[in-house]
């Protein structure tokens, strides 16, 4: 016969194996925009977290199973990294920006800069909001003057009648008659405070040849005609001579230095009376 009070001891016991067996927490493997690292959810275990990158812990790395079934301390969060909005440097305005959570940005957004004119950039136009919240290195804006450009011999330059030049300003340059410029036309005002080239005139090349026949930038064309006017420092042209051997024509180029086209040695300017003679440009090429 089992007493009554056996029973009510044997349960008591099964109580106590079953609460020892299920000193479990709740499931705990999963976290939103990050990591955790487990082996069980038992007591006393410790489970780990870690947020994926633009976001941060709110709260802590670890948590541990308790002896009640309860994670201690509770787990965490992972926040979305923010950056207020940009300060704006000295002489700048935002030309690219847009807040993404509320007023702010998000990890990796980026805000761009431009300097009010006449102010030259230095560093990145463009920012970034880091993973500290904070953003990349501003850029700096400065005024930056240049010197009024010199005139050039035998030419002239143009420039805003104002009283200081500043970045981005434009000078033109040209060149009295019988001379043609080297270097462009027009030059601006650099953010080292320095104008993009130095122009200067050169003189242009006479043509002392009558007549012949010329390749200019890839055209054949007649000399005479072309260069009525003179040739400008640097245009280059190809003569054709002959091969008297192969009975066959090839070319030899030319360029105009200042005021001097030194002609091919192997180019034979025909008289205008040897209308019997066959020009280098008609023969057919070697
Ligand atoms: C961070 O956690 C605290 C406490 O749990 C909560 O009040 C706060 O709203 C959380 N912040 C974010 C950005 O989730
Ligand atoms: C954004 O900034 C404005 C001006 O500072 C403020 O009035 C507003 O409450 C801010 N909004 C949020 C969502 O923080
Ligand atoms: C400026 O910064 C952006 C990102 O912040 C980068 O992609 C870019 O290469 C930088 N530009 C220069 C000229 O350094
Ligand atoms: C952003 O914050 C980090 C950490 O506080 C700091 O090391 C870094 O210099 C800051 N960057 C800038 C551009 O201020
Ligand atoms: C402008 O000045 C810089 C630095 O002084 C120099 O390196 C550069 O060659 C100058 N540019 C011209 C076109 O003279």
């Amino acid at each position: 016969m089992i007493s009554p009070v056996f029973i009510l001891f044997v349960s008591f016991l099964c109580h106590v194996a079953v609460a020892g067996r299920t000193r479990v927490c709740p499931f705990a493997g999963i976290l939103e925009n990050g990591a955790v690292r487990y082996t069980t959810f038992e007591y006393p275990n410790m489970i780990s977290f870690s947020c994926n990158t633009g976001f941060y812990l709110n709260g802590t790395n670890s948590a541990k199973c308790t002896e009640e079934g309860t994670w201690s301390p509770a787990p965490p969060v992972c926040a979305p990294i923010t950056c207020p909005p940009p300060p704006v440097p000295k002489f700048a305005t935002l030309k690219a920006y847009k807040p993404s959570i509320g007023n702010n940005s998000l990890y990796r957004d980026r805000a761009v800069f431009e300097c009010l004119p006449h102010h030259a950039m230095f560093g990145n136009d463009t920012v970034t909001c880091t993973a500290h919240g904070n953003w990349t290195e501003l850029p700096e804006c400065r005024e930056v003057k240049c010197p009024f450009p010199s005139r050039p011999d035998n030419g002239f330059v143009n420039y805003p009648a104002k009283p200081v030049l500043l970045y981005k300003d434009k000078a033109k340059f040209g060149c009295h008659d019988t001379y043609s410029l080297d270097g462009p036309d027009e030059v601006e005002c650099t953010k080292l405070g320095n104008w993009s080239a130095q122009p200067s005139c050169k003189v242009s090349c006479k043509i002392s040849i009558k007549k012949a026949t010329v390749i200019y930038q890839g055209e054949r064309v007649k000399i005479q005609e072309q260069f009525k006017n003179g040739m400008k420092h640097g245009d280059k042209v190809s003569f054709f001579c002959k091969n008297k051997e192969k009975k066959c024509s090839y070319t030899e180029e030319a360029q105009c230095i200042d005021g001097t086209l030194e002609v091919p040695k192997c180019f034979k300017e025909h008289s205008s009376l040897a209308f019997w003679k066959t020009d280098a440009s008609d023969v057919k090429p070697c």
